[in-house]
């Protein structure tokens, strides 16, 4: 019987995922839907115009998937595992109710005070006049967050009082984020750098750590600009050092898993702590993402030796302890390319031109997000457009390797950060 699987989502992270369970030897077919031109280019892979959890499932069913693996946290909040297993599918992630520390930032706040998990101090607000009232008691900078999924959207930090209170007039008053923005979070603002530590958690809570990384928010260089889906990322982050993976773990990670089970419910999945750490080298959780990163997934998995079948089987079967990850042991610097207009209205359609003359280029790879192939061309599609790649054992290197590539590639309006991974240069 061949072995198929099924990768849902459609962003530079699904691109990663399906490029990689392709190259297992143990892999007959990945399917993703509704997936990218990256995709639908690569081989092994083909693309399925599918996004319904039914018709997901009766797709599953036909082409006998062994597994599913879920990309976004959209379809994990709508309940997709719970659905497929409910049919009696195997697919990697967690149940709705454990989604919900992303799909409500209320709720993974109140899990964090219930459980002492670090985070920064808040109130939680339904009204405006409220929500005013008490933010003219903060001190500034303050962040503000819309309670449900927005896309990246959904947080400020602000700082001054006039575009904390425009924001909160927008989502109770303009309706901005729809239910999503029902409530507010209202939190003290964490001072430090930013780290991304994503496990792997089995329903047995067995934990599998993967490569440290590190996002860069913001849309311009020196993070200036509105906060966005993320512009580029590598791995490893020398700033999370063994203390502070080791400190995470015992601290951040292994209470969600016993809190959730105390709750009756096991976490299985990826799993996706944002860290501030200051400069004292306490950390604090900024927020859960119930999924892998996008686009810290693109340089992850390009350090990946393992098979990454073998670690989502072994994830699926409650036997993450039966395996060690090992990474390549250089730098992978990952630069997004977006298109002009992200985050708020990006432009689309515009050809995308020089992806033949980087393919062969050494310790250079391209992952697809928001692009789409038409009559052989590929072409924009939304505001993450690709994610390049370089790789070496010198971070500055690699950094050269791939800002050059880059080089070679353009379309109408491409805009993209020059200061990716700087902030690693710190600590080497
Ligand atoms: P979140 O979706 O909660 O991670 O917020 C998005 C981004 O906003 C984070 O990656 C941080 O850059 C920033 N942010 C969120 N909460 C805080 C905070 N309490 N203090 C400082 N920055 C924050
Ligand atoms: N890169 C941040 C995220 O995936 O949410």
């Amino acid at each position: 019987m061949n072995t198929n699987i099924l990768v849902i989502g459609s962003g530079g992270r699904e691109h990663a995922l399906a490029w990689k369970l392709a190259k297992s030897a143990k892999v007959d077919h990945v399917y993703v839907a509704p997936g990218n031109s990256g995709t639908a280019l690569e081989h092994k892979v083909s693309n399925i115009e599918l996004t319904d959890i039914t018709q997901l499932i009766q797709f599953a069913r036909e082409k006998q998937i062994l597994f599913t693996l879920v990309g976004p946290e959209a379809p994990l909040a709508e309940g997709i595992v719970d659905q497929f297993r409910n049919s009696g599918l195997k697919i990697w992630g967690p149940t709705k109710f454990c989604a919900q520390l992303e799909s409500s930032k209320v709720f993974a706040k109140e899990f964090m005070l219930e459980h002492n998990i670090p985070t920064a101090k808040y109130s939680v607000f339904d009204n405006e006049p409220q929500a005013l009232d008490y933010l003219g008691l903060q001190t500034l900078p303050i962040v503000i967050k819309a309670d449900g999924l927005a896309a990246g959207k959904g947080v400020l930090v602000a700082q001054t009082i006039i575009e904390a209170t425009d924001f909160i007039k927008d989502i109770f008053g303009q309706n901005k984020f729809g239910n999503a923005g029902s409530r507010v979070v209202i939190e003290e603002f964490l001072d430090g750098i930013e780290a991304s530590f994503i496990v792997m958690i089995d329903e047995n809570g067995n934990i599998l750590p993967m490569a440290s990384s590190q996002d860069h928010k913001r849309l311009l260089d020196d993070d200036k600009g509105p906060n966005t889906g993320g512009m580029g990322a590598y791995s490893p982050a020398p700033i999370v050092t063994d203390q502070i993976h080791q400190k995470v773990i015992d601290h951040v990670i292994r209470p969600v898993i016993d809190g959730m089970r105390n709750k009756g419910h096991a976490y299985s999945g990826f799993l996706y702590a944002g860290l501030m750490i200051d400069k004292n080298n306490q950390i604090k959780t900024l927020e859960f993402n119930c999924r892998f990163g996008d686009p810290e997934t693109q340089p992850i998995m390009s350090r990946l030796e393992n098979d990454l079948f073998d670690l989502i089987e072994n994830g699926i079967n409650g036997q993450l302890d039966k395996i060690n990850a090992k990474w390549v042991d250089e730098f992978a610097i990952g630069v997004v390319l977006a298109a002009e207009g992200y985050p708020d209205a990006p432009r689309k359609n515009d050809i995308i031109l020089g992806l033949d003359m980087i393919k062969n280029m050494p310790d250079i790879h391209v992952f697809h997000a928001g692009a789409k192939l038409d009559n052989k061309q590929v072409y924009t599609a939304s505001g993450r457009v690709l994610c390049v790649i370089g790789m070496d054992k010198d971070l500055q290197i690699a950094q050269k390797k791939v800002y050059a590539a880059i080089k070679l590639i353009t379309f109408k309006g491409m805009q993209y950060r020059t200061d990716i991974a700087n902030t690693a240069k710190i600590y080497i």
